[in-house]
């Protein structure tokens, strides 16, 4: 723990990690013990609480600390502790403790909108994303003081989320592979306070995101949710799908396999108005254009190699033969938009689709493989997606015969 005010969170931390079974060793600066007693943490801990390099009753205590961790977790981490982390400066045990760990690193940060957007924190935060430090949060919301913004500290569970994530023994079939996914549903629109948008919360991309980073690839989330990023995962926000067309153009090329699971818009207003339309106007007309599709550029664009993954987000209602009729439209799609995989879902159906924890999903390939995923949680159809689009590169990389 670094010394901010989000510390006291840290003790529900330390809590859940010992009741999942993690032997926990609590490393509080000075200035966390400012917002946190020691005690609490000795009390709750495997072992007792440590604030200081001197007057232990070991001489060199980052080192055991440092090299007999599995996770070094840091919850809050300060702009100063990410900053001396980032610059390698060891004034102090848990600076020291992450200096001389090999094992993987997560970071919660938690300090104001302003500290956490100033360019200094910006580049900390690359250059630590860059040697393979996971990031957990920042949330937006409620911070100290009662100001609103981002910079609020993940929620507990999702820390040990996250740290459960990267304890799990990784498959690590994707490491090496570049990949980018896009998530949420993009917003256009139609004057400074109104847009035309979509019931997309971006549970399943980010799931995608997630899912591909645990296996040990590097991953560029563009996202129009507000989700937080998922640990290891570079995040690009983006609004309507203007921007998500840019952002998606820029990184695509440089990608081993794209993942399109966001609900773009098909239509935007063909004129913004700027400030806000007066109801005492009357009703106003609003014209609509339609956006680029992105994925169909991309299928006409990409270059050799790469794997394109795209959904379809179908509403069949009720009717004979669901499953024909999913694998229809989404052979329909998988030509259309010249894409290696798409992912049908039928998001009439119960807990399937937008905006629910769960998913199911028909997986249809280009060299004609159809695999149905039940109801199941959007991480296990994230697995699913994954594994599909593996198996999809292996089979072209070394078709039958060869
Ligand atoms: O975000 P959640 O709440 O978790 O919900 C998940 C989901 C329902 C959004 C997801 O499972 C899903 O179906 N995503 C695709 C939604 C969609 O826009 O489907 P579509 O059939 O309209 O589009 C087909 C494909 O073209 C999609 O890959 C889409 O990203 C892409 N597209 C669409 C329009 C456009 N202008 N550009 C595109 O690239």
């Amino acid at each position: 723990m670094s010394g901010g005010i989000a510390a006291y969170k840290a003790v529900e931390v330390c809590r859940r990690l010992v009741d999942a079974g993690a032997h926990v060793s609590p490393v509080l600066t000075r200035a966390a013990t400012r917002f946190v007693g020691e005690l609490t943490f000795s009390a709750l801990a495997s072992e007792p609480a440590r604030t200081s390099l001197w007057g232990n009753d070991e001489p060199i205590p980052h080192t055991r600390l440092g090299q007999g961790a599995d996770l070094v977790v840091v919850a809050p981490a300060t702009a100063r502790l990410i900053g001396a982390y980032a610059a390698g400066i060891s004034s102090d045990l848990l600076t020291a403790t992450l200096l001389a760990t090999r094992a993987p690193v997560l970071l919660a940060p938690a300090m104001h909108t302003e500290m956490w957007e100033h360019p200094a924190v910006v580049d900390n935060i690359a250059t630590l994303r860059r040697r393979g430090v996971h990031l957990v949060g920042p949330d937006a919301g409620r911070l100290a003081g009662g100001d609103l913004g981002y910079g609020r500290l993940a929620a507990p569970e999702a820390i040990v989320d996250a740290a459960t994530a990267l304890l799990a023994p990784s498959r690590n079939d994707t490491r090496g592979l570049q990949a980018l996914v896009t998530a949420g549903g993009t917003r256009e629109p139609i004057d400074a306070v109104r847009y035309i948008g979509n019931r997309s919360s971006g549970k399943q991309g980010h799931a995608i995101a997630s899912e591909l980073a645990s296996r040990g690839a590097d991953v560029l989330l563009v996202t129009a949710s507000e989700l937080p990023g998922p640990p290891g995962v570079e995040v690009e926000r983006v609004e309507t799908a203007a921007e998500m067309h840019a952002a998606v153009t820029r990184a695509a090329a440089e990608r081993d396999l794209v993942v399109m699971s966001a609900a773009v818009a098909d239509f935007r207003p063909k004129v913004t108005v700027a400030g806000k339309l007066k109801k005492a106007d009357g009703v106003p007309e609003v014209i609509l254009e339609q956006t680029p599709d992105i994925l169909a550029e991309l299928g006409a664009t990409r270059r050799p190699g790469q794997i394109l993954v795209g959904f379809a987000a179908e509403a069949l209602g009720p009717g004979a033969q669901p499953e024909e009729r999913l694998r229809e439209f989404a052979e329909g799609k998988l030509r259309a938009k010249r894409a290696d995989l798409i992912v049908a879902n039928d998001v009439s159906a119960p807990g399937v689709g937008f905006a629910h924890d769960t998913n199911a999903v028909l997986i249809v390939t280009a060299d004609g493989y159809h695999v149905p995923v039940p109801l199941a949680d959007k991480g296990a159809i994230a697995a699913a997606v994954v594994d599909a689009a593996l198996a999809y590169g292996s089979r072209r990389s070394s078709p039958p015969g060869r």
